[in-house]
């Protein structure tokens, strides 16, 4: 039997170790094991060959060192006929046992999707009873599907353009496609989801008195003027191009927001998120840093749109998330930037995905066929030349400030895409 892998470490932007997310703040603990999270998210499905039922084909690769498999479901493959036997949990991963005045009854809209998915984790693992509604437009039920069957936990497939009524404490509005082509699948219903949506998830806030945070997005500043972008500039966005179904549609969730909250005295958060990549991405969304490291791993080309030279700042998942869910529970209802402000062009960035996926191929021994280059096509329309955050407001009203480095992150997603292939499912 191979030895096991050496443990991989995790830093952050200090070079500290990163061993969990969250925080103890705003008098609450909402620190979470990231090994545990993980556990999650990194390895889908744990699947075994029917010829095999002991052996685990990912056993002796670095993925095992990067986090456990404990709270997964140990699916079988069948090689002859190619399929798989899915199977349930035996464990769900632990929750917080809370007090019923701690405990808070959290709707999350689009909680299938991939922002969804991770905030569901860890309000779960915190303790939380959630219920998700989503229609499953580009979202999946795999996503959650490892806490289906839990009590604090319910799913609900619904489409938020239509009324919907529960009793809640908080609700995170995310339901709304967030990629370019799945917003331009069909650009009508995109804005009948971001104001209709956004009307109905606002009346029932206002019915239960629920604190309702809505993830909004640096799209509304449109190609901006101003760098790198504060939540007082207003925007640059051509309200009847492509893109505008989404933008437009974002900044009229704010202004629906914002009108509750003057008329109504509804409570509200509004998060503008900046560019977010992580594992549970959908790998065919067209989103640069999907894009990139399935091409490179698949030994393809890998695409750039344009020169390269526009730049961009990604986020981490877990950043994110602890961004959201320290906006929900401070008093700062105006909107909050939360993205990370280390800028990259494209080019650059295509470099270092291949750089990672290369590492990471290494270290698993997998031998590469061809070398993988870097391409360029024409840019699509209205495609931003910069977007960059200004996190002051951020770092000052919730103390969050993003730790991971881009190339940590990246690790983890291109461990996670490449154990999707391993299985066959991507
Ligand atoms: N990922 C990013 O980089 C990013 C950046 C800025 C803002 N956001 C915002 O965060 C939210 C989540 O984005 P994501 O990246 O997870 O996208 P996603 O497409 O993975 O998730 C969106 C989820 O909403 C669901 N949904 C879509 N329309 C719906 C409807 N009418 N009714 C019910 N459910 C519906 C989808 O099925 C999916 O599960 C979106 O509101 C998006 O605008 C994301």
């Amino acid at each position: 039997m191979a030895a096991a892998p050496t443990p991989i470490k995790t830093l952050d932007k200090e070079g500290r170790e990163i061993t969990s997310v969250g925080f103890d703040r705003f008098g609450f603990d909402c620190e979470v094991s990231l090994d545990v999270l993980r556990s999650l998210y990194l390895r889908p499905h744990y699947i075994v060959s029917a010829n095999d039922i002991d052996a685990a084909p990912l056993a002796n690769s670095q993925h095992v060192a990067f986090g456990s498999a404990e709270y997964q479901s140990k699916s079988i493959f069948h090689p002859d006929t190619k399929s798989i036997s899915y199977t349930t949990l035996s464990r769900f991963a632990p929750v917080k046992l809370l007090p019923p005045s701690v405990r808070k009854r959290i709707l999350v809209t689009g909680g299938a999707g991939f922002v969804g998915s991770h905030l569901v984790d860890r309000l779960m693992i915190l303790g939380h009873e959630v219920t998700v509604v989503d229609n499953f437009f580009t979202g999946s039920k795999t996503t959650v599907s490892h806490w289906i069957g839990h009590p604090n936990f319910e799913m609900v497939r619904h489409d938020v353009v239509e009324p919907f009524m529960i009793e809640c404490d908080q609700i995170y509005h995310l339901a709304c496609p967030a990629s370019p082509p799945h917003y331009q699948f069909n650009a009508v219903k995109t804005i009948k989801t971001s104001f209709m949506g956004t009307l109905n998830m606002l009346g029932l806030a206002k019915r239960t008195k629920a604190r309702f945070l809505i993830s909004s997005t640096s799209e509304i500043y449109g190609d901006p003027e101003v760098h790198p972008q504060t939540e007082d500039y207003w925007g640059h966005v051509n309200p009847i191009g492509p893109r505008a179904c989404y933008d437009e549609g974002k900044r009229v969730a704010e202004t629906l927001t914002y009108g509750f909250q003057r008329q109504d005295g509804v409570d509200v958060r509004v998060a503008r998120i900046f560019n977010t990549y992580g594992p549970r991405m959908n790998p065919a969304d067209g989103r640069v840093v999907s894009n990139f490291i399935v091409q490179a791993l698949k030994g393809e080309d890998m695409t750039v749109y344009g020169d390269g030279k526009q730049t961009r700042s990604f986020q981490y998942i877990h950043d994110l998330v602890d961004g959201m869910i320290a906006l929900m529970n401070s008093d700062e209802s105006r909107p909050v930037n939360i993205g990370n402000g280390d800028e990259f062009t494209i080019g650059e960035f295509a470099e270092l995905v291949r750089e990672i996926v290369e590492k990471v191929q290494d270290e698993d021994g997998v031998k590469r066929t061809r070398s993988v280059k870097i391409i360029y096509e024409p840019i699509p329309t209205d495609d931003p030349q910069r977007r960059r955050p200004d996190t002051t407001r951020a770092k000052e009203s919730l103390k969050w400030q993003p730790r991971w480095t881009v190339r940590m992150g990246l690790e983890e997603m291109v461990r996670y895409y490449k154990a999707k292939m391993e299985e066959g499912s991507l």
